[in-house]
This record gives structure tokens, sequence and C-alpha cells, in this order.
């Protein structure tokens, strides 16, 4: 582990090559109505990226499409730093697969990692309740307070009326009352379909244009949000939040507790952090892979616990040249 904090600069700059490497594999799969494949394709390039990273890694939020050889389940080890290992990782190869399917901004590929034994391992849980917010309302806000004070907090915290407030919220119909009560004290509520860690992202960045997320949406994509959002030093709350009722069962069977709020030290009990997400379709935090003259570009949001330090990065991949193309090749 000591070798590993001491090249936080490498490690952030080598995990972009697996988010890179996933974004790209579904450009052929967007706006094309393959959740699935697209999914699997995302999969499949992210773990080959992993075999050239520097990291001893295990996955402890995973994503099963694919042969079960090739997926990136939890407990498949990843890296080529053979040895005990040294990290937590968190995928999400496509977030926002209907939005990718559908040909519509915000899907993106991510994967965080922490220190192994510090990302919290939801087992069965899908689903939770999030609150995410920006670093000055950071232990301003008790997340068990009703939504109206929340708010209220907020606004003080950030020094702005509760007016000026706006919180994301995922459009679905068990939001309908979240909303309601959001527009009851005056703020503004920003309608998402689908991608949550975009909105929890933006809500940990001042001045983003979103103030907060709210509402219930997936566990792992709470795990990631939570990674970005440490390092960011913004505010994150989490409820295991049941919706099936498979999943209720098997939560109530495995003991988890759907009344404790998780803090951040909860989700991720490190500041040795590190978030990497790249646009597969533009959208709120970067833009998507465009493929033009030769390369395709891609744009890659890094973030670092160690340093606080958020970098958007913007590059052109030389794409495999053929004979008689021009170039060293022709
Ligand atoms: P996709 O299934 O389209 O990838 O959607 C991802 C997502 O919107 C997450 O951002 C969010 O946390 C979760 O799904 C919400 O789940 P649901 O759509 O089932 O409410």
């Amino acid at each position: 582990m000591a070798d590993c904090i001491d090249m936080p600069s490498l490690l952030i700059y080598a995990l972009r090559q697996a988010t890179e490497a996933a974004a790209r594999a579904t450009y052929e799969w967007i706006g094309r109505g393959e959740k699935s494949r697209s999914d699997r394709a995302a999969v499949a390039a992210m773990r080959n990226a992993f075999d050239n990273l520097p990291i001893a890694g295990e996955i402890v939020i995973g994503d099963l499409a694919g042969e079960a050889e090739n997926s990136l389940g939890v407990g498949t080890r990843v890296g080529n730093v053979k040895g005990p290992i040294a990290f937590d990782v968190a995928i999400d190869p496509v977030e926002g697969t209907s939005y990718l399917a559908k040909g519509q901004t915000n899907a993106m590929a991510v994967i965080a990692m922490a220190p192994t034994g510090t990302l919290y391992r939801p087992g069965p849980a899908f689903y939770m309740e999030k609150f995410a917010a920006p670093p000055k309302a950071r232990g301003k806000i008790d997340p068990k307070a009703p939504v109206q004070e929340k708010l209220h907090a907020l606004a003080g915290a950030l020094g702005k009326p509760v007016a000026d407030l706006t919180v994301f919220v995922l459009e679905k119909p068990r939001h309908n009352e979240l909303v309601d009560k959001i527009h009851s004290v005056g703020a503004r509520v920003a309608l998402y379909p689908a991608g949550d860690i975009a909105g929890a992202v933006m809500a940990s960045i001042p001045d983003s244009g979103i103030d907060a997320l709210i509402g219930t949406g997936g566990t792992p994509e709470g795990i990631l949000s939570a990674c970005a959002i440490r390092a960011l030093g913004g505010e994150f709350w989490a409820r295991i939040d049941p919706q099936l009722p498979s999943e209720i069962q098997k939560v109530k069977t495995a003991g988890l507790d759907t009344e404790k709020w998780l803090s951040l030290d909860d989700l991720v009990a490190s500041d040795h952090v590190y978030f990497s997400a790249t646009g597969i379709t533009t959208g709120l935090l970067f833009e998507g892979v465009e493929r033009r003259q030769g390369a395709e570009k891609t744009q890659t949001l890094l973030i670092s616990g160690l340093t606080g330090e958020r970098q958007l990065l913007t590059t052109f991949h030389p794409l495999a040249r053929t004979k008689g193309e021009g170039g060293a090749d022709a």
C-alpha cells in the first residue's frame, strides 16, 4: 500500500485508461436500442484495460454482463500487480444504459477505488436513498430531518435563499411526493430520467448549477458517488431503501438496517480514493465519445482524494490506420 500512496498521480492517470476503453467500446451502440450489448462491450473493454493497470484490486461493486470468465463480478481480481490486494474497486461500465440505448445525453463509464476494506459492501441492497451537497454543507445537514428542513439548512450553509436552490431528482413515480415537498419551500427541481452519479457529483461541486441531489437510486451508483464526493470534500448521506419485493426480503434476511443513515466514513473509509468517469454521450459533466478525422475524442473527469484535485481531460485516441490511408502505414 505504501508504494501506491506514493504514486497517486500515476494511479489516477492510469485509471482513465479503463473508463476510456469502456466508453469507446460502446460508441458503436449509441442509439441502437441495445442495452445489454453495449454493457457487454463496455465490461469486456474495461476488463482488458484493467490488465495494464499498476494495481492489485478486487471488484466490490461489479457488473455481471458478458460471459462468466469475462465479467467483472464481485470478487474478480483486477490489475497487473501480483500480491496482496491493495484496492477495493467499484465499477459501472455503463451508467445510463437506457440513455445510451436511446442515444440520449448523460451516459458514462465509471470506476472508483480506495484501499482494500474501505468501501461499503451493500450485499443484496439494490436501492438507497441519497442526499448529496457541496462542501459548505458538510456536517450541517441532519439526514433524518424532513426534506423541507434539510433544504432550509442547506440554504443557510450555502448562504443563499432557499428559492435559489436547485435539487437534482430522478424522475420516478416514487419521487412525486418528494418533488412536491421541494416545490413547497420554493426551490427548483431538475428532473432527469436516469443517471444520478452525475447529479451527485454536480451537487458536490460548488456553483455547478445543482445544489443538492435527493432521492432513491441504485446502491452501486451511490457507492461510486460517495467516492467522488469524499474526494471532492462534499457532503453525502445514504440509507438502504429496498424497492423491489424480492430485494426487501433479501435485505431483511441479510439483516441490513434500513433506518440507519450511512455517512461518508461508513461508505468510503479513506481519503485515498480515486475516481474516473468518461463520457459516453455528452452530459452534465463532460462531452461524450466523438469520432473525427482518424481519432476518437474522449473527455474524462479524474478526481483524486489525496489532493482533492479534479481534472477534466480531453484525449484524442488515434484510430488504427489502414494501408493507403496516409501517415506512417501508407
Ligand atoms: P440505467 O439502468 O439506464 O443504466 O440507469 C442507471 C440509473 O438511472 C442510475 O443512475 C440510478 O441510480 C438508477 O438507475 C435508478 O434505478 P431505477 O431506474 O430502477 O429507478
